[in-house]
């Protein structure tokens, strides 16, 4: 079957590249409102976004991830807007990890459909386990006790995507 969604699914590629132009209001918000529209278990709405566009951020919370990986570079891809999603620790919360991740998934699926570009940016949990992570959550606003789940670097594309990998073989399988 096919329709706009479906192609939206399909067509969605990590975006590694992006302009330098900050992307609008309405397309932040609308991509940000995708978050909060995902399931959550229970229903308890139990991650937390906060999107990011203040140059000084950007550069602090860049730098931070980078020491995590242990590399000089600016791993949100020099994106000019970054979203990041918190959510429980899974000691409270066992579910916090897969909310906050099918969060991130509407959000750069949404991001796609209104031609946004967006990456999943890995190592929140590392990050915003330190000290300086924690005292940034506070300066969010954040309540005290979450992890972070994930980012998404989020702007205008730069540059086509890289061609995505064939779906592997026996991805799926029917029982009836
Ligand atoms: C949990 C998770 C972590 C990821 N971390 C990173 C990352 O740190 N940096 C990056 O460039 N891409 C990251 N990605 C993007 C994947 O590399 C990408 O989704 C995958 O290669 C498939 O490509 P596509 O998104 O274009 O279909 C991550 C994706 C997921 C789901």
């Amino acid at each position: 079957m096919d329709n706009e969604i479906l192609r939206a699914l399909r067509e969605r590629r990590s975006c590694r590249s992006y302009k330098p132009e900050q992307i609008t209001d309405d397309e932040l918000e609308t991509v940000l409102e995708a978050g909060t529209w995902a399931p959550t278990a229970k229903g308890l709405q139990d991650p937390w976004i906060v999107a990011v566009q203040n140059p000084e951020l950007l550069k602090k919370i860049s730098r931070m991830n980078a020491a995590v990986w242990g590399r000089d570079i600016d791993p949100f891809y020099g994106a000019p807007t970054y979203v990041l999603v918190f959510g429980s620790d899974p000691a409270v919360w066992a579910n916090s990890v897969p909310d906050g991740s099918l969060v991130l998934g509407n959000m750069m699926n949404a991001a796609h459909a209104i031609g946004l570009g967006s990456c999943w940016i890995n190592r929140e949990r590392e990050m915003f386990a330190t000290d300086e992570g924690k005292a940034l959550m506070q300066e969010l606003g954040l309540p005290e006790g979450l992890i972070g789940i994930g980012a998404l670097s989020l702007g205008y594309p730069a540059a086509p995507p890289r061609d995505p990998k064939p779906r592997k073989e026996n991805y799926w399988r029917v029982v009836k």
